[in-house]
């Protein structure tokens, strides 16, 4: 019984495989084409330009899928009569030959596939002399794979920006969820897939995850998700081992060391004037002297460039107490000399305490400035009155 039923079958098979055969090369066709959905699918049915054919009338059918007896007729091509279309969607184009004119054939387009456009399609041709020729062409359509994907707009994101995260997925999903690594308890929901973080801060920086929601009949793409890195960059004051002011005296050596809290590695670049001192976070000045006071620019910026911070740092180079005591002391009686007036403009709290002792006014307490005159001016007076003693 079994054996019967295959027979005809078998036979067939044979039957198109000698039509094959035969007319392989006489009509150009796709015998088997997959697009996926939304795709522009054209199917051609062309003579070979060899063969001398006339074409008398061009047909393409769809047969019918299943059970469905009808086949459906899409358009029909009479030379010297417009295309008869059937159905909406497609598009047929006819082919002639470039030298002669002849018409050779045509090609059927099919405008955003769907599911529903799989099946045969039937091109006929009715010519002289080879009467009607028939071939199919099988077209199957696919849907695409499942797919998410993330994306955000903004190339650089610092704290205080509002980041739009953007989820997409096909086939279109109920809606979209948005999560974080860090919190997975909270889920964001969207319909559309967008997602906005206003004002984003250094703790939004986070591994974020999307997924999309399909009803319950789309079963293999549950879990399907897509994950992305987002960064708030952010940049912090700079700090430094010393404060500013900082209080030196000449011929010591100093290193300020500072540095800046941030998201991204940093450059450094210590600045006097138009002077660049260093290229780390360290300044180093060894043995300073008095034109070594003033003010020094730490600036701290991301390798990109993309954010950047500065701060003025203050040194104050003092004279030695050592000197200020030698003109104290040993020069004590003698009358003042207008370029001795420096060292005792820088005299400190010591000198004062030991001058005192001797009953020699000299600087006050609060002398210790470098630059102000008010102690030369005092210590002249001052001095002039313990000499009269
Ligand atoms: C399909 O063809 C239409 C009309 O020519 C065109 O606008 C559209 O971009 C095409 N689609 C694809 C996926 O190629
Ligand atoms: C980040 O989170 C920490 C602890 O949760 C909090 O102390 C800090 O203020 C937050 N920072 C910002 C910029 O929101
Ligand atoms: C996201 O997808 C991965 C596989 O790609 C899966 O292991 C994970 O469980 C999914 N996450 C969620 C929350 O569904
Ligand atoms: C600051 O850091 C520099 C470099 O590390 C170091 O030489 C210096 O002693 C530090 N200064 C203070 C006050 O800690
Ligand atoms: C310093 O002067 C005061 C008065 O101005 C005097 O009483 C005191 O004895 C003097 N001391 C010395 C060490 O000369
Ligand atoms: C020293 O400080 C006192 C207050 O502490 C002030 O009254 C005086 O004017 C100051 N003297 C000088 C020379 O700056
Ligand atoms: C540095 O000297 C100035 C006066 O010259 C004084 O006001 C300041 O308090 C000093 N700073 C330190 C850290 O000693």
């Amino acid at each position: 019984m079994d054996f019967l039923m295959t027979e005809p079958a078998y036979k067939l098979l044979i039957f198109l495989c000698m039509i094959r055969g035969t007319y392989g090369e006489l009509i150009e066709y796709n015998a088997d084409t997959t697009a996926v959905e939304g795709q522009n699918v054209s199917l051609q049915c062309i003579v070979g330009e060899e063969h001398d054919i006339t074409i008398i009338q061009l047909e393409w059918i769809k047969q019918q899928n299943g059970n469905e007896k009808n086949n459906q007729m899409i358009a029909v091509f009479h030379p010297g009569f417009p295309i008869n279309y059937f159905q909406s969607g497609h598009f047929l184009k006819t082919v002639s030959n470039s030298k002669t004119g002849k018409l050779q054939g045509s090609i059927l387009t099919l405008y955003k596939v769907t599911a529903k456009n799989s099946g045969n399609y039937i091109c006929e041709i009715t010519s002289y002399p080879t009467g009607s020729i028939k071939r199919t062409a099988k077209l199957q359509v696919t849907e695409p794979p499942a797919s998410v994907k993330m994306s955000y707009p903004y190339g650089f994101i610092k704290e205080g920006d509002d980041v739009k995260i953007t989820c997409s997925a096909s086939p279109p999903p109920l809606r979209y969820k948005l999560g974080c690594s860090k919190d997975r308890i909270f889920w964001l929901e969207s319909s559309n897939g967008e997602f906005i973080l206003p004002r984003t801060t250094r703790n939004d920086s986070d591994v974020y995850i999307c997924l999309p929601e399909w009803d319950s009949l789309v079963q293999n793409q549950q879990g399907l998700n897509a994950t992305m890195e987002l960064t708030v960059n952010f940049l912090d004051g700079i700090e430094c081992n010393t404060s500013s002011p900082l209080n030196i005296s000449v011929g010591e050596d100093v290193a300020i060391s500072c540095i800046a809290k941030a998201s991204q590695d940093l450059a450094y670049k210590w600045m006097r004037g138009d002077t660049t001192l260093s290229l780390s976070d360290t300044l180093s000045l060894t043995s300073v002297t008095s034109d070594q006071s003033g003010t020094y620019k730490l600036t701290a910026v991301f390798l990109d460039n993309q954010l950047q911070t500065d701060m003025k740092f203050s040194i104050h180079v003092l004279s030695k107490q050592s000197e200020a005591n030698e003109n104290t002391f040993e020069n004590g009686d003698e009358p003042l000399r207008q370029d001795s007036l420096q060292s005792y403009s820088r005299c400190r709290q010591f000198t004062v305490f030991r001058a005192l002792q001797n009953n020699e006014s000299v600087c006050e307490v609060n002398v210790t400035e470098p630059k102000t005159q008010k102690c030369p001016d005092t210590r002249t007076e001052k001095s002039g009155y313990a000499t009269s003693i």
